[in-house]
């Protein structure tokens, strides 16, 4: 679990003083990507790695664009100099391209494409199973928490209204991937 401790080191580092709350959420993130390990293979690792670090673009040190998604890719890209898969994970998870195109930086996301979508659908399963404050929690509550959070104006809100139904439709397919690795480990 190389990859994985380095990102957990460094997103520890980033988060866990400055943003407790965060960093919790995250510890979570990264838990609930080791139980999708039996179905992921050879990606387990970056997959865990990418879980722990997806939130470290609301570290200080990282804003820049203030959507946290490439924030986080391209300091994990430019200062880090993670591995390009591990930045595109971070850089897709979950709502990413919606706010994106909401914020007029889907040209800046587009730098880290393409997108795995087997990947993001398992790092969108992890982050919406785990609430802002690290318990596990039901996708669909966990939306409607993050909508009720930020209200109909903010950009946040706009951009998880569009992507509610691929959301939830992408933790669906990650729910019927891992319930086939289990069925086909036992046979
Ligand atoms: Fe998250």
């Amino acid at each position: 679990m190389q990859l994985a401790k380095w990102a957990h080191d460094l997103a520890e580092s980033m988060l866990a003083e400055s943003l407790p709350d965060r960093w919790a959420h995250s510890q979570r993130v990264y838990s609930q990507a080791l139980t999708l390990a039996p179905a992921l293979g050879a990606d387990a690792e970056l997959l865990a790695a990418a879980a722990i670090a997806h939130d470290v673009g609301y570290a200080q040190a990282a804003v820049d664009t203030g959507q946290h998604m490439i924030d986080g890719a391209r300091y994990l890209r430019d200062v880090a100099g993670a591995d390009p898969r591990l930045c595109s994970l971070v850089a897709f998870h979950t709502s990413s391209p919606w706010e994106a195109s909401e914020l007029g930086l889907s040209d800046a996301l587009a730098e880290f494409g393409p997108a795995e979508p087997d990947l993001v659908d398992a790092i969108t399963y992890c982050d919406l199973t785990s609430s802002p404050v690290g318990a596990l929690v039901d996708p669909a509550e966990r939306l409607a928490e993050v909508l009720a959070r930020y209200g109909p104006e903010h950009v946040v809100y706009q951009a998880v209204s569009a992507a509610r139904p691929e959301l939830l439709a992408r933790v669906a397919r990650v729910r019927q991937r891992s319930l086939e690795a289990k069925l086909s480990n036992l046979s």
